[in-house]
């Protein structure tokens, strides 16, 4: 797959960046407000009570600040964060060694937790549950069972698959929250905040534009931003304005809506080659080679977001607008079974 400005996945250069601009405190986060004032009332709450905090799960597209909000539950709690994710916890032995290294109140940041092994899972249970590691000490008739009891830790999950979770692993997570896509207001936000961070310098137009076409992703803000922030030092004085801003991103192949040639691509796909669809999701990925994981985490919950595409039982059906966006006529006999369902 092509390395992609706009997708929210992390990316190997991410790191480093998303480090320096990440809010350290809730008051510095900007946007999901709800999920925001929430957190206010659970972090007093527990402050108060002097425990630890309840286990959290963040759930939503990637790149709209999962981690960000793990780390910022660990500064306002001043505790430490031990980050892992589901496929890096291979083994039961491994969730063992990072538990038994925990502190009381303690924070375990455990992305993509949708993908945790079932064997693991057995054993993170009665971990979340009764802050207790049961093991089997030696084999065959010998064995014995012996519970270990472990501090009072604080499992912070984020998921992009809220779905893919079993329901056990749900059911233990005290509060569960949905991060949303940010408002243009609130991008706008980030990305004049970013560029104060980066002494990058930015008028107002210059950060609209950029935040118009971040497709409501911080992450991916932060990535265009410093595409830009190059395109600037190279081509005027590095002052940031709407007409650079505008002609960066052009060359980039992002559109006014923040659209790249792969979401083009996935939408033509289902317009030209399956007739405005339904198509399954399997069939678009093989026909634009890419993985359908990566088109259903990535690609669309944006495009559901605008309205461009509806999943309907039989498969993906492109819209109205999608048409209009990619400039293709439209014609009144689209496919009749095109009512939208929930997964
Ligand atoms: N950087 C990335 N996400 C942010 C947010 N929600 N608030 C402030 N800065 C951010």
């Amino acid at each position: 797959m092509s390395e992609r400005t706009i997708s929210g996945k992390q990316k190997a250069d991410d790191g480093k960046i998303e480090q320096t601009l990440r809010p350290q405190r809730l008051e510095e986060y900007i946007g999901q407000e709800r999920v925001k004032k929430n957190l206010t009332i659970f972090l007093q709450a527990a402050r108060s009570r002097s425990e630890s905090l309840d286990h959290v799960l963040f759930y939503g597209p990637p790149g709209l600040g999962k981690t960000t909000l793990a780390h910022i539950l660990a500064n306002e709690m001043a505790v430490n964060i031990k980050i892992t994710s589901g496929p890096a916890i291979e083994r039961a032995g491994d969730l063992a060694a990072i538990l038994t290294n925990l502190r009381q109140g303690d924070i375990l940041f455990i992305d993509e937790v949708h993908r945790l092994s079932r064997v693991v899972e057995e054993v993170l249970y009665p971990a979340m549950e009764d802050f207790a590691l049961d093991i089997i000490i030696g084999k065959g008739p010998a064995a014995r069972n012996i519970r270990l009891n472990l501090p009072h830790f604080t499992i912070v999950g984020a998921t992009t698959r809220l779905a893919l979770m079993t329901s056990p692993l749900r059911d233990r997570f005290g509060v569960i929250y949905r991060l949303d896509f940010y408002n243009q207001m609130e991008m706008e936000a980030i990305v004049r905040r970013a560029a104060h961070i980066l002494g990058v310098k930015i008028d107002a137009e210059g950060a609209s534009e950029i935040a118009k076409r971040a497709r409501g992703t911080p992450r991916i803000a932060n990535r265009l931003l410093k595409r830009v922030r190059d395109f600037a030092q190279v081509q005027s004085d590095g002052t940031i304005d709407q007409p650079l801003a505008g002609e960066a991103l052009r060359l980039l192949e992002i559109d006014h809506l923040g659209l790249d040639d792969i979401d083009r691509r996935v939408l033509r796909t289902i317009i030209e080659k399956f007739d405005g669809g339904p198509v399954g999701l399997e069939t678009i990925a093989a026909a634009i080679s890419e993985e359908s994981d990566t088109i259903m985490d990535v690609y669309e919950p944006f495009l559901l977001q605008l309205g461009f595409i509806i999943r309907t039982p039989r498969g993906r059906v492109a819209t109205k607008q999608a048409y209009a966006h990619l400039d293709i006529p439209y014609t009144e006999d689209q496919p009749a079974d095109t009512q939208p369902v929930l997964f």
